[in-house]
């Protein structure tokens, strides 16, 4: 009897084997007549609002930025006070345009100066717009802007939140404007298809939009970080990282090499820090004595600035410590003076962390293990020349992903913000597909009469 069992094994085991390959060949046969054509649809919607287009060169990942528009934008035309009013820039009491000419680009009237600048990102993305449609722009433009919001995968809502709470909050006018947008907003017929899911506003300033953000919760807002933000307000999934901009120039001096930068590890910034801030000092007892190390404490005007910007490119890292916010402009100047960056800071959001590995340039450290004492030293003594002028390399071919002109041009921070953009579509149409599931029932399957018959008996 058991022989006859063991015997049995191997034939049951062909059985399987034939009757599974012949399943699946004719699952493939039926797959190939019809869904064929299903795939190949999916994949071209892929490739148009994804981040496929990057090319495995080295090992390392090269991104590749597409050559025409791959965002159509609807911009609400907001009165001029929302804008470049704020700049004091003022309509033409002819023409019947919120916005100024942007054809000629020595007369687009400039941002404001200084730290200001930082968060300046709602200027360039709203200059960028405008100029979308110009003749010799349409080309080379990431987002083009649409005059029919239904044609459009986003509606941009070009509010200076920043610029705003920077001058205008002490006297209360940052505080009304943020009434009045979201007054304007939510009796759009834009916000009311989509609840604002698709709706972008700017946010980059921490303390911006301080009293609409938790009003306008469902839109996609683009931010510095989310350390002011509850989670249901902005988190990752949803919302888009913008970088700062720098203030430090950005170093032209290609020479600089490993031996050329004299100081190990640089940190300029101020001291006495809210929140996660109590690190810095900490941190200035454990390093004060290090003698290559060099670590102060100074402002942001115009003097620290020239003098930030000699210290950075005259050292191989530069320390970017958690301060009011996870986040600082501190990272940006740091790349753009070439200077390795050694980030100490665990919440930290970083722009385009899905396209872009900051591991290859960064060196990041735990908070826990930057208070051990010589851990960071150690760290960065053990960076030999050839590591550091990988990493070194690497902040060059990056640098250009941060900076910030106009006309933007292929790869800057403006075009990489629209592909960050780019790539929330696919979940904000997921959202609102969901939204549509009744209320077609609602609207189209139910006839008033009905509902007020309905309405009687009870
Ligand atoms: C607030 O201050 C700004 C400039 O300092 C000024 O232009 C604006 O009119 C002021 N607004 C009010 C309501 O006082
Ligand atoms: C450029 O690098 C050289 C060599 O390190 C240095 O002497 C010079 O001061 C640098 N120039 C600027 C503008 O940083
Ligand atoms: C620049 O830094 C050096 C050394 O850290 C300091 O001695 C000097 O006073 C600073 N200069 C200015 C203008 O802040
Ligand atoms: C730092 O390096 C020294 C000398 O190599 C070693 O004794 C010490 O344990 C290291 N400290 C840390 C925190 O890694």
């Amino acid at each position: 009897m058991r022989d006859r069992v063991l015997n049995l094994k191997p034939m049951l085991c062909f059985f399987t084997l034939v009757v599974l390959v012949c399943m699946l060949s004719w699952v493939f046969f039926i797959g190939s007549l019809s869904l064929e054509k299903y795939y190949s649809n999916i994949t071209i919607l892929c490739r148009k609002v994804s981040s496929d287009n990057y090319n495995l060169v080295e090992g390392m990942k090269k991104l590749e930025v597409p050559n025409q528009a791959i965002l159509k934008v609807f911009m609400y035309d907001l009165p001029a006070e929302f804008h470049f009013g704020l700049l004091g820039w003022k309509p033409d009491s002819s023409s019947k345009s919120v916005w100024p000419d942007v054809s000629v680009v020595d007369k687009i009237p400039g941002y404001a100066g200084g730290l200001n600048l930082q968060h300046s990102i709602e200027y360039w993305l709203t200059l960028d717009l405008l100029s979308s449609v110009l003749g010799d722009r349409t080309s080379s433009s990431i987002a083009t802007r649409v005059d029919d919001s239904r044609e459009a995968d986003i509606i941009f809502v070009p509010f200076f939140s920043s610029l705003s709470f920077n001058r205008f909050s002490k006297n209360g006018t940052d505080k009304i404007l943020q009434d009045k947008l979201v007054a304007f907003l939510i009796v759009q017929k834009e916000w009311k298809r989509s609840s604002g899911h698709d709706h972008i506003i700017m946010a980059h300033h921490p303390n911006s939009m301080m009293y609409a953000r938790v009003k306008l919760w469902p839109c996609i807002f683009v931010l510095a970080d989310f350390g002011r933000y509850p989670p249901r307000v902005a988190n990752v999934d949803k919302d888009v990282i913008a970088p700062y901009k720098h203030i430090i120039e950005r170093s032209m001096n290609g020479t600089s090499t490993f031996h050329d930068r004299k100081t190990l590890l640089y940190f300029k910034g101020a001291i006495y820090r809210k929140d996660g801030g109590f690190v810095r000092q900490e941190l200035f007892y454990l390093l004060k004595n290090e003698k290559d190390v060099h670590f102060s404490f100074g402002s942001g005007d115009e003097t620290g600035v020239q003098n930030a910007s000699k210290g950075m490119r005259s050292s191989k890292f530069c320390l970017n410590i958690a301060g009011d916010t996870p986040s600082s402009n501190r990272l940006f100047d740091s790349i753009a003076s070439n200077c390795v960056p050694v980030i100490i800071s665990d919440d930290i959001e970083l722009p385009f962390e899905d396209v872009i590995d900051y591991s290859e340039f960064c060196i990041f450290i735990r908070t826990s293990d930057a208070l051990r004492k010589d851990f960071i030293v150690n760290i960065t003594r053990a960076v030999n020349e050839e590591r550091w002028s990988q990493m070194s390399s690497r902040l060059k071919e990056v640098e250009n992903f941060f900076e910030f002109q106009h006309p933007s041009k292929k790869g800057d921070a403006i075009q990489m913000i629209w592909q960050a953009i780019a790539r929330k579509v696919p979940s904000v149409r997921f959202k609102l597909h969901r939204t549509h599931r009744f209320s077609r029932y609602k609207h189209e399957f139910t006839k008033p009469a009905d509902l007020d018959q309905h309405q009687l008996h009870n």
